[in-house]
């Protein structure tokens, strides 16, 4: 088939390079001209583990076209994914939907014969009603079927979680629109994954319910792990002896620093914003989102407490500063408001990520990206584990850090508090 994906970011870029090694035609295309010169020169603009080696393959097998021009693209697709972000309005927890109408007000101007039109972007329930009013004049009535087909993919982990999906959820009451995506998805679903046929504002939904209810288990394990500290108790234990019930299921019920990244925090805000427009009190969802915001204050008291609220002359090293291991994605990392703080206060706070420097930090005069582990680590007061990338899985601290006095504060309980005790090391965890 010949597809267009608009937007090529995290979602638009695996989601493009998936489907062509499936044996698709696709353009992606992006208005951002710098990313797309470097799709074509061979450079990847994201960090994903797996992606460089199936782009280029299908690059060079003329599968895969990246390109600014939407309009050949779409002239030459016959089904065309919006998949362009989907950020919080500022001031609001409205989702901002000016990137995809904008998509569709121009789709509106090319499409002269059919095409299936979806939003992979996560859009709230009733979006794709209004791009059907958008596309859908008298005159091209027949000629598009706006579907949506929203993505689940992790970032870290996006080509597994695309080629075996859990689930592939197609919202569409058009029998045509339906078995064409059937057949795009066949060498997909062929493998494990279900294939769910839904109304297009259930789909809508399910995207939401499904991240809210994936923030809702970390931040319960979260303020578990808050009230552990207090009683003595690991939190680890806790999770093990509930994630072992089927129903309840150990994934995602791992204490740690406040939930990030480009989608839970925007979606929980916009499916409460989805409730008000709607007369519905998602009162579960605001409190995750409370519970969520209190614990990026929490744990950076927690760091000023393990300095005794002494902060002069302190170096603080962050190992890991991602909102999770994987990936180069910085969008509303718990790392930020910590090192907000911490850089405040003077402190020289060092860093080390396996994805490189973080714009987010270049114009902080105390902070300093450090290109391996054991630089940022040398006589540093303490040590934060932020994200728990393989590379800080093993590390002896004592030779690393080359002083007796030192503290870590492990925000991913990576290490065995027995052993760090027996290694007569200062260590603090999570709930433990
Ligand atoms: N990142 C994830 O892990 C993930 C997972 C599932 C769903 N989603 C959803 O998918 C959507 C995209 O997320 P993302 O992380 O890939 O975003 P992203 O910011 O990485 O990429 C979006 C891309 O769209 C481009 N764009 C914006 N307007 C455009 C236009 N008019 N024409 C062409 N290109 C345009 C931008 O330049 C950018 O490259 C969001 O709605 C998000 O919630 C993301």
């Amino acid at each position: 088939m010949k597809l267009c994906m608009i937007g090529t970011g995290y979602v638009g870029l695996v989601s493009g390079v998936c489907f062509s090694d499936v044996g698709n035609t696709v353009y992606c295309v992006d208005r951002d001209e710098k990313k797309i010169n470097s799709l074509n020169n061979g450079i990847v603009p994201i960090y994903e583990p797996g992606l460089e080696e199936i782009l280029k393959k299908n690059y060079k097998q003329k599968r895969l076209i990246f390109t600014t021009d939407l309009k050949k693209a779409v002239l030459n697709s016959d089904i065309i994914f919006i998949c362009v972000g989907t950020p919080t309005k500022k001031k609001t927890n409205s989702a901002d939907l000016k990137y995809v109408f904008s998509v569709a007000h121009q789709l509106k101007k090319l499409i002269t014969k059919y095409k299936i039109v979806i939003t992979k972007s996560t859009v709230p329930v009733t979006t794709g009603d209004k791009i059907e009013q958008i596309l859908k004049t008298p005159r091209k009535k027949n000629l598009v079927d706006v579907v949506s087909n929203p993505e689940f993919l992790r970032e870290g982990e996006a080509i597994r979680d695309f080629i075996y999906p859990d689930r592939v959820i197609i919202g569409t009451k058009s029998k045509k629109a339906n078995k064409i995506m059937k057949s795009l998805y066949l060498p997909i679903i062929k493998k494990t994954s279900r294939y769910y046929n839904t109304s297009r504002r259930g789909a809508e939904l399910i995207k939401y319910a499904s991240n809210a209810f994936l923030a809702t288990k970390i931040s319960f394990i979260n303020e578990l792990a808050n009230l552990c500290e207090k009683t003595g108790v690991d939190i680890k234990d806790i999770s093990s002896g509930m994630g072992s019930d089927q129903r309840i299921g150990d994934r995602f019920l791992r204490a740690g620093p406040a939930y990030g990244g480009s989608c839970f925090p925007k979606d929980t805000r916009a499916l409460i914003d989805t409730g008000k427009n709607f007369n519905t009190d998602l009162s579960i969802v605001k409190s995750v989102v409370k519970s969520n915001d209190k614990r990026k204050i929490l744990l950076t008291k927690k760091i000023a407490t393990l300095l005794n609220n002494n902060f002069k002359n302190k170096t603080i090293t962050f190992l890991g500063v991602t909102f999770k291991p994987n990936t180069d994605d910085m969008r509303e990392a718990s790392s930020i408001p910590m090192i907000n703080f911490l850089n405040k206060k003077n402190c020289k706070i060092r860093y080390y990520d396996p994805t490189g420097i973080k714009n987010e930090f270049k114009n902080m005069k105390n902070v300093k990206y450090y290109k391996n582990i054991s630089s940022a680590c040398l006589k540093t007061d303490l040590i934060i584990i932020h994200t728990e990338w393989n590379d800080f899985k093993l590390l002896n601290f004592k030779k690393l850090v080359k002083k007796n006095k030192f503290k870590i504060y492990d925000m991913r309980n990576i290490y065995s508090p027995q052993k760090m005790k027996k290694s007569k090391i200062s260590y603090f965890g999570i709930g433990r």
